[in-house]
């Protein structure tokens, strides 16, 4: 490892004219080695439209294979290429091709967080920031098909009124969460504003102030006139939260909020990924291609 490990990162990343993408629940030290921190929806945005010839995706592998697909020409890197999404494992591209023949019709959102080869079988990806509007985008004489989070579908099925078969899968980071845990961090701050991840459970986002995609908390919070605020979703959020709100307590809806594939990236991965410029992720072209198909779309909506 060497001595200034920023600094290295920094210097090596202008002469590889890399950019490093960190989603908010990366480690403090990460999230300030990137260039840019962000939600899914921010971070697929920058993949698309950045101009560097290498693109170090810190979060997990669905989000370096999206960047991968909207950028076949350039080199992808995942610093720990074990860091997965159980959630996205929970649907396989086999399992959706099965349930789709037996649907004579049917429209499929895949929230991002899913694999390629699934996204290659939708019709348009979603995130928790634009799901809604995603769906209210969707022809309402087609039925829609969500997958695989039972929970983000079940909330955007309830906010927009639509009629949408569910996948069982879920997050296990936040399907763990429950209304007693809820209540009970009610009870202990009573002042604060609740605002829950929408892959929380429904007796959860029914008991929160809000339920909203993790840019979408850090943007509630500065523009809330609000000083206490329960947050549910992982811990990592709470290090961008703190930075730019000084002034502002955080509380977390519950201990241990941690997603372990999340954290798998240290800083020493980013330098040895740096060093070596692997693990590079590739995605099938056939596959990409599809896939991008679903991804655009959804980039598209405003
Ligand atoms: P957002 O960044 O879209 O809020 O999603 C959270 C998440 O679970 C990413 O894996
Ligand atoms: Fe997947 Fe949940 Fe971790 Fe997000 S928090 S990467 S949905 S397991």
């Amino acid at each position: 490892m060497p001595r200034d490990p920023i600094e290295y990162v920094w210097k090596r990343k202008e002469e590889l004219n890399a950019v490093i993408l960190a989603h908010y629940y990366q480690r403090p030290e990460i999230q300030e080695a990137a260039d840019f921190v962000g939600d899914s929806l921010q971070l697929a945005i920058q993949a698309a439209r950045t101009d560097a010839a290498v693109i170090v995706f810190c979060g997990v592998m669905f989000m370096a294979e999206s960047a991968k697909i909207l950028n076949p020409d350039k080199i992808v890197i995942l610093p720990e290429p074990k860091a997965g999404c159980p959630m996205a494992d929970m649907a396989t591209a086999q399992q959706l091709r099965a349930k789709k023949a037996t649907l004579p019709q049917v429209q499929v959102v895949s929230y991002v967080n899913s694999s390629a080869e699934v996204k290659a079988e939708s019709d348009i990806c979603c995130t928790s920031s634009n799901a809604v509007q995603v769906v209210e985008s969707l022809s309402a004489d087609v039925p829609i098909l969500f997958v695989p989070d039972q929970n983000l579908g079940n909330y955007v099925a309830r906010r927009t009124g639509r009629d949408i078969m569910l996948w069982e899968g879920y997050c296990p980071v936040h399907h763990q969460v429950s209304l007693a845990q809820l209540l009970e961090a009610k009870r202990a701050h009573p002042g604060a504003i609740v605002v829950v991840h929408p892959e929380c459970p429904p007796e959860v986002i029914d008991a929160a102030d809000y339920a909203l995609s993790t840019g979408g908390m850090l943007e509630l919070v500065e523009t809330s006139p609000a000083r206490e605020f329960i947050v549910g979703t992982e811990e990592g959020l709470l290090y961008q939260l703190r930075k730019r709100n000084p002034d502002k307590q955080f509380y977390l809806l519950k201990t241990e909020f941690v997603c372990p594939d999340m954290k798998l990236t240290t800083m020493d991965k980013l330098v040895q990924a740096l060093a070596n410029l692997k693990p590079q992720i590739e995605v099938p072209e056939e596959v990409r291609v599809k896939a991008y198909r679903a991804l655009d779309r959804m980039i598209r909506i405003k």
